[in-house]
């Protein structure tokens, strides 16, 4: 498929966007495990959560929905079944990693696939810790590739100091910490987003937080509950830097999840000079809430490194759309990540951007952007990759000319309405 994107002078109005995708995951996955019904209002419908869907049914979990409801019948901890077929991530990250945490701690076989990109994206940043706890994990290249295969049961609890800042591997972890005898730790290097955490808590699951560092004992009981989804805020992003970027706009964005340890793009759009308030905060079960208002705004360039990168990591692509319209250089440093994600985002932003004029130079672990205050329309690829095809979207919103992004189907992993959101403005 491919999307076509003509300028725009401004875009007005308000707006909502999808359910959180980290949220919706996880709330199968609680739900799954709590005993009784856990009802999950405002569930993301992409692709990525309904790989979630399908592997908990492969467990034996009944799980159905009703538009934005998903109603899921908990078993309790022990109530997951040796699935009779492979369990097929897709292109979700989330989904492999953190069933892969949840295996481990289950008595059974299982076997656990994704997509092309998901098989070139490393496992061993969670099979060496889950070995360690007593998982029995094979798989290509030392059990690092998809298709792997695990046989869990009998976890011990381990203190594991992780070399990346990474929820999927804090996640997988802290499930199979449930399964483990004793407590199991996890230290990251910075804090990566915390909607495990805040979900266990919700759950009634006892964990303790230090600075950058949690810890949960094994086999608490867990019963159903009600799940509120916000709007995602990686979706919200397209249309908070479309809206700073197009002269006269002024856009608000409803219900939008505000978790500080994924806002990191409201603090370096604020420090370039953006203009955005958020309005009506409040906190729905542990997660921040609020409504996010945006009016244009000139921006600056920026130097972008440490402690917000695990903050901002998803929205990378979109920033670098707005370095390139901004004024002066943005450099990003220490992302090294995004060359393990959907796909290599380092190379991807800087092969599509350039097509469209922008000034954008790689480097191993960022981007250096000098901008150039204007792009220019272009036939953009998406690599598979819905951030990117999302990134090259707003960035033909304020070129000149049309764009056309080719292989557009992916924006369905995250955000099946986007094409219709944009149109609506
Ligand atoms: C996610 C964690 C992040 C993020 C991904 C979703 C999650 O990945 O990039 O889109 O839901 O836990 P890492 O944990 O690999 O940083």
């Amino acid at each position: 498929m491919e999307l076509s994107v003509k300028p725009k002078d401004s875009i007005k109005g308000e707006i909502k966007v999808p359910g959180d995708k980290s949220i919706s995951h996880r709330a199968v996955i609680f739900g799954a495990l709590a005993r009784g019904v856990t009802k999950v209002h405002g569930f993301l419908p992409g692709e990525d959560t309904w790989r979630t869907v399908e592997c908990f049914r492969k467990m034996g979990i009944d799980i159905q929905r009703e538009q934005d409801l998903v109603v899921i019948e908990g078993k309790g901890l022990k109530g997951l079944q040796e699935p009779e077929d492979v369990l097929d991530a897709g292109n979700s990250g989330t989904t492999a990693r953190l069933l892969m945490g949840l295996l481990a701690g289950n008595p059974f076989y299982s076997v656990i696939t994704g997509d092309l990109s998901l098989k070139k994206r490393p496992m061993d940043r969670v099979v060496e810790p889950l070995k360690k706890m007593g998982a029995v994990v094979y798989g290509r290249q030392g059990a690092n590739l998809l298709p792997l295969t695990v046989m869990g049961g009998n976890l011990k609890g381990i203190d594991y100091l992780s070399p990346v800042a990474s929820a999927q591997v804090k996640s997988a972890l802290l499930l199979a910490g449930l399964y483990a005898q004793g407590t199991t730790a996890v230290t990251e290097p910075y804090l990566s987003r915390d909607h495990t955490e805040r979900m266990m808590k919700h759950f009634g699951i006892n964990i303790k937080k230090g600075e950058n560092r949690v810890e949960v004992e094994g086999f608490p009981e867990i019963e159903g509950k009600k799940i509120e989804v916000p709007g995602d805020f990686s979706s919200a992003a397209y249309f908070m830097v479309a809206a700073s970027l197009l002269p006269g706009s002024s856009l608000r964005i409803l219900k939008v999840g505000v978790n500080p340890t994924r806002t990191g793009l409201l603090e370096v759009l604020k420090e370039m000079g953006a203009n955005i308030t958020l309005e009506k905060e409040r906190i729905e079960n542990e997660e921040p809430v609020a409504d996010i208002k945006i009016g244009y705004a000139p921006l600056k360039g920026v130097e972008i490194k440490g402690d917000v990168i695990p903050r901002l990591i998803d929205e990378i692509p979109v920033l670098a759309v707005a370095a390139s319209l901004a004024e002066g250089e943005t450099v990003i440093r220490e992302a090294s990540e995004l060359r393990v994600k959907e796909s290599d985002r380092i190379d991807t932003m800087e092969k599509e951007l350039k097509k469209m004029g922008a000034k954008i130079r790689g480097l191993p672990d960022g981007l250096v952007i000098e901008g150039t205050g204007e792009l220019k329309g272009a036939v953009c690829e998406s690599h598979g990759d819905h951030r990117i095809a999302m990134a090259a979207a707003v960035a033909g919103l304020a070129a000149r000319g049309e764009t056309i992004i080719k292989g557009s189907d992916c924006i369905n992993i995250s955000f099946p309405e986007f094409p219709k959101t944009l149109k609506s403005l």
